[in-house]
């Protein structure tokens, strides 16, 4: 057959571009895995999380109370509150003070009724509150009755003030103790914006504090307890650690309003409430009513690493607060107290009952130790400042407890002059691990996935404790994890895993965001008052931490690590326990990549594995409380040829491959 020329031209075009593409699929590249050499160890609680109460991840976040400003000691003592009635009298709600008998909590709510008139309290939650259909509500109060005959009915109301909730609470006795009582109700709808009242009917005078209403799902039914849904999030990843509580909220904008885990112990009513640093720190997202109530407290954070068989990681301040407000330091001469209070929290997670700080953990229903090993001296802190301080609390705790780990700070930033400060005096201080925080663009974490390929090995280790894509604020969805972030999140931990012996542990900052209340993002979690999400980073991060392996085992692509070439990042672990060989392989291009994996060595494979795929074609992909699933794992079955495996990687995907072994 003959053609035109304009067609034989076009033809010719097409055949060759087949050829291109075929030629292209039929030659996979070749990627070696050593699959009986083990290069590293991983540490078991290599990934872990980073919490912080910031977007309102604890208060109106994880911590489930339902009312905000419950003890009336923010700053404008009625905010979040607000009065309902026919007749206004005066003197018939009044804000008392009793800072010299109560410095901890000392505003209460007096409620004088003289006329049996239309009296109502209305809080309107943090951001609304979420109401679920046939969910009991278990309210409580502290009060005193100094006149007796005042009968509350509590309801729970929809925007439309619609009742959809209803219980009553009748206080009891009267005299000058303050008594705490509860009483329970069932809500008859579902809302994500309610708000909650007491109708005060009768005549009498009562004084009231800590009012309080949480559902009765917490999680593993904990009296005002977290919220279960955010929490189970965090289990399905099987952290190594929970680092807590921050973070600059543990810098403090100032001293007077650093982080003090002593004030976060104890009966709630005696927890000091803070402002929280989120508060006023963004003026373009201001956040006035952001508080810390501390019912997530230290006792707190400890039982939930603890549930979800987490390290525990708390940070202490070191005698600085946040460089970027005040940067206020303790007098070096004045660091007793900021050191003691370091060595009392080691004696409160792990002291014997008989001490001081560990009676109080037993008292406080945990008479085991929660077995800490680590603290962070620090959170972002840097300069010779830092190091003066820091070389105090590491002398006095090193001596008393010589195997206790340290976490050191290495300021802000990955690089430049006070990083650079930094870690050089730390190593040569021979720190045991030194704090690595990097918020950058997507092409950062790609050019850094071989940042510690050339690290010194010795004795300090790194902790990669804040680290998130932080893509052009001008690219759709960059404030909410869209894909590209979270795949070059995962091609960066490549090499993170490929050097386990060096950094040790890491995790993605910060966890929790309340869509109505953030500050800060991305965030890995987000929530509303109802629902939460993970975001497509999150799905990387539990990928990681549920196939964490536990020995290092080389993976090249022409005998060199895979950091880049062809948009691929990839690393290899086995997992001697669970007997699998798992591999890690991210493909930052828009084409397909056809692989053959070489897996060289003794180890008896099974013919039979499987590829979890995380991969979306538009990088700009979010997920959402609509589609949370958006970009979530798939999992397909793959089929060894003897020692030989080939599979596709689909364009910008990221895949967690298994192979068992005998
Ligand atoms: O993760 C948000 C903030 O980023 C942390 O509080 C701080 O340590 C860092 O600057």
């Amino acid at each position: 057959m003959r053609f035109h020329s304009p067609i034989k031209s076009v033809l010719f075009t097409c055949f060759t571009l087949l050829f291109a593409i075929t030629s292209n699929a039929q030659t996979p590249k070749v990627i070696k895995v050593n699959v009986d050499q083990s290069i590293a160890k991983v540490q078991p609680n290599m990934w872990g999380v980073f919490f912080e109460d910031i977007n309102f991840g604890a208060d109106g976040g994880i911590y489930a109370e339902l009312i905000k400003n419950r003890s009336f000691e923010f700053a404008k003592p009625l905010m979040g509150w607000s009065i309902s009635r026919n007749r206004s009298q005066e003197g018939e709600i009044l804000v008392v003070n009793r800072k010299e008998e109560n410095a901890a909590n000392p505003r209460y709510l007096q409620v004088k009724k003289a006329t049996d008139n239309f009296f109502e309290l209305v809080n309107e939650g943090f951001k609304g509150i979420g109401v679920k259909k046939g969910m009991r509500y278990d309210f409580s109060v502290m009060y005193r009755q100094l006149q007796p005959g005042i009968k509350m009915v509590l309801l729970l109301k929809d925007p439309d003030k619609k009742v959809i909730g209803q219980g009553s609470f009748t206080p009891e006795g009267s005299g000058s103790e303050w008594k705490k009582q509860s009483a329970s109700f069932v809500a008859t709808e579902t809302n994500a914006k309610a708000k909650f009242s007491i109708l005060f009917q009768g005549k009498g005078n009562i004084d009231l504090d800590m009012i309080s209403l949480f559902p009765g799902d917490t999680w593993k039914n904990r009296k005002q307890g977290l919220r279960a849904d955010m929490v189970q999030l965090l289990a399905d990843m099987k952290p190594g650690f929970i680092r807590f509580p921050g973070g600059c909220i543990v810098e403090g904008t100032d001293l007077a309003n650093r982080y003090q885990w002593k004030n976060t112990i104890g009966p709630i009513e005696e927890r000091k409430l803070l402002i929280n640093r989120w508060n006023t720190e963004f003026a373009h997202r201001p956040a006035p009513d952001y508080y810390q109530t501390f019912g997530l407290g230290f006792f707190e954070y400890f039982q939930l690493a603890e549930d979800i068989g987490s390290d525990a990681l708390p940070i202490l301040n070191c005698g600085m607060a946040c460089q970027f407000n005040t940067g206020e330091v303790a007098a070096l001469d004045e660091l007793d107290p900021y050191v003691q209070d370091a060595l009392d929290l080691i004696e409160f997670a792990n002291g014997d009952i008989n001490t001081k700080w560990g009676k109080k953990r037993a008292e406080l229903g945990h008479p085991k130790p929660f077995n800490l090993k680590m603290m962070g001296v620090g959170n972002e802190n840097w300069g010779p400042q830092y190091l003066e301080r820091l070389a105090i609390f590491t002398k006095v705790i090193k001596a008393k407890y010589p195997d206790f780990k340290l976490i050191n700070s290495s300021g802000t930033d990955p690089e430049g002059d006070r990083f650079n400060l930094l870690n050089t005096s730390l190593r040569e201080n021979k720190a045991d691990f030194i704090d690595e925080h990097y918020y950058r663009p997507a092409d950062w974490f790609l050019k850094n996935a071989g940042r510690y390929d050339n690290y010194p090995r010795n004795e300090t280790k790194v902790f990669v404790g804040e680290y998130a894509v932080h893509a052009d604020k001008k690219v759709i969805g960059s404030d909410r994890n869209n894909w590209q972030s979270a795949l070059a999140s995962a091609s960066l931990m490549t090499g993170l895993e490929r050097n386990a012996d060096v950094v040790q542990m890491a995790s993605y900052a910060p966890l929790f965001a309340h869509i109505d209340g953030w500050q800060w993002a991305p965030d890995m979690i987000w929530v509303d008052n109802l629902q939460s999400y993970g975001t497509p980073d999150y799905y990387v991060q539990k990928l990681f931490s549920t196939n964490k392996g536990t020995d290092v085992v080389s993976i090249t692509l022409d005998e060199k690590n895979i950091i880049g070439q062809d948009g691929l990042f990839a690393s290899s672990v086995l997992d001697k326990g669970k007997k699998e060989l798992i591999i890690k392989i991210a493909n930052n291009s828009d084409q397909n990549q056809n692989i053959d994996f070489d897996l060289n060595g003794k180890t008896k494979l099974k013919s039979k594995g499987t590829i979890d795929e995380l991969a979306s074609i538009n990088l700009n992909q979010l997920n959402s409380f609509e589609n949370p699933g958006a970009v979530s794992p798939k999992t397909s079955a793959i089929n060894l040829k003897g020692k030989k495996l080939n599979a596709t990687l689909k364009p910008f995907s990221f895949n967690v491959i298994k192979i068992p072994f005998n």
